[in-house]
């Protein structure tokens, strides 16, 4: 007998209380019980014993067995129910703590009054076109009736590429490609949102900004469709308290054109600061599709009239919201953005 049956449980017992996770369980297991184990080892040394003290012996040795297995089992059981709680201490959640605030992304506010401004329009039958912001010098200028002399083509304003290309410095190019494309069909009813760019950069001129052309073709339209539509248009964006006038003024590709003021908003023609003390603010350039370019664009002008219009957005949203340096609106200042989007 190499250790008394008694011996080998107390020693089991002091290891136990030392074995201190589930590891340590494992190695006692496989050292009692593996099949190179201790208790294992004494199994099979039973025969070697005289026959008599076999039964006494081997019943110890069984009951020791049992205690090994059932102390190990419950040990590992209440060592398995601390790590779980240990986990559950370091994971809790406290589910009446309030959320932690997050920022929703909101439309910028040039696109909220394109989108005003498309939507206006569209109710009222107008398509949405568009057209390239790399344009060619033929649309951008030649097929509007500025021949290459013209002054207002003035390279100083415009982003050339090289000589026939440039980054298009308004939206009106967008009228001859519509116009091309859909000749001699009627009626033409168009409104050109997009991006343009001039060498311009101060207070109220950024070198990149937004416009809204506007382009009706069809047969026996006259200047009274065009205030018509405008005063609709304009009431819908600046209340509908504001009256318009057409001032005359001069375009190449329009003939007669017209600058379009609304009364001002901010002092309804009293004149203030706003109005420069005119009662008016001026708002976008139009007038009638010049028989010229309705010629290159294939209608014919003893046919068909039309009429053409062009605002810029950022000075419609300026107006609107009160804003006096358009470069707020490309600083991305989310203070900038916030305040206005409570509009
Ligand atoms: N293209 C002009 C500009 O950028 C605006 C304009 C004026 C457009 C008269 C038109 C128009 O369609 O008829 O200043």
């Amino acid at each position: 007998m190499p250790e008394s049956i008694t011996d080998l449980q107390e020693i089991f017992q002091k290891e136990m209380a030392k074995a201190g996770n589930l590891e340590g369980l494992e190695k006692l297991r496989v050292q009692y019980l593996g099949k190179k184990g201790r208790i294992t080892t004494l199994m099979r040394s039973i025969n070697r014993l005289p026959v008599e003290q076999r039964p006494v012996f081997g019943k110890e040795l069984n009951k020791l067995k049992k205690y090994v297995e059932t102390a190990l089992e419950q040990k590992k059981k209440k060592y398995k129910q601390q790590l779980t709680a240990t986990r559950w201490e370091k994971e809790r959640l406290d589910l009446t703590l309030p959320g932690k605030p997050f920022h929703l992304g909101r439309k910028h506010p040039l696109n909220v009054i394109m989108e005003e401004i498309e939507e206006i329009f569209t109710s009222m039958g107008f398509i949405i076109a568009e057209g390239p912001d790399v344009e060619l010098d033929y649309y951008n200028f030649e097929a509007l009736n500025m021949p290459k002399d013209h002054p207002a083509r003035d390279m100083q304003d415009s982003f050339y590429i090289n000589p026939e290309v440039l980054l298009r410095t308004h939206t009106s190019p967008v009228q001859i490609r519509i116009m091309e494309n859909q000749a001699p069909q009627l009626p033409v009813r168009i409104i050109a949102p997009g991006k343009v760019y001039r060498r311009d950069d101060d207070l109220t001129h950024s070198p990149m900004f937004h416009q809204v052309e506007g382009l009706v073709v069809d047969k026996g339209i006259s200047m009274a469709d065009l205030k018509g539509t405008l005063l609709l248009f304009l009431r819908e964006i600046f209340g509908q308290e504001r009256e318009i006038r057409l001032r005359p003024s001069f375009f190449p590709f329009t003939e007669p054109s017209a600058e379009v003021d609304i009364s001002c908003i901010a002092c309804e023609g009293q004149g203030c600061r706003i109005c420069g003390g005119t009662g008016w603010l001026e708002i976008l350039g139009s007038g009638m599709v010049h028989p010229r370019v309705l010629e290159i664009a294939g209608y014919d002008p003893e046919e068909v009239t039309g009429y053409a219009f062009g605002m810029g957005v950022e000075r419609i949203a300026m107006l609107k919201y009160g804003i006096e340096d358009i470069r707020l609106f490309f600083a991305n200042d989310l203070r900038m953005l916030s305040q206005l989007l409570a509009y």
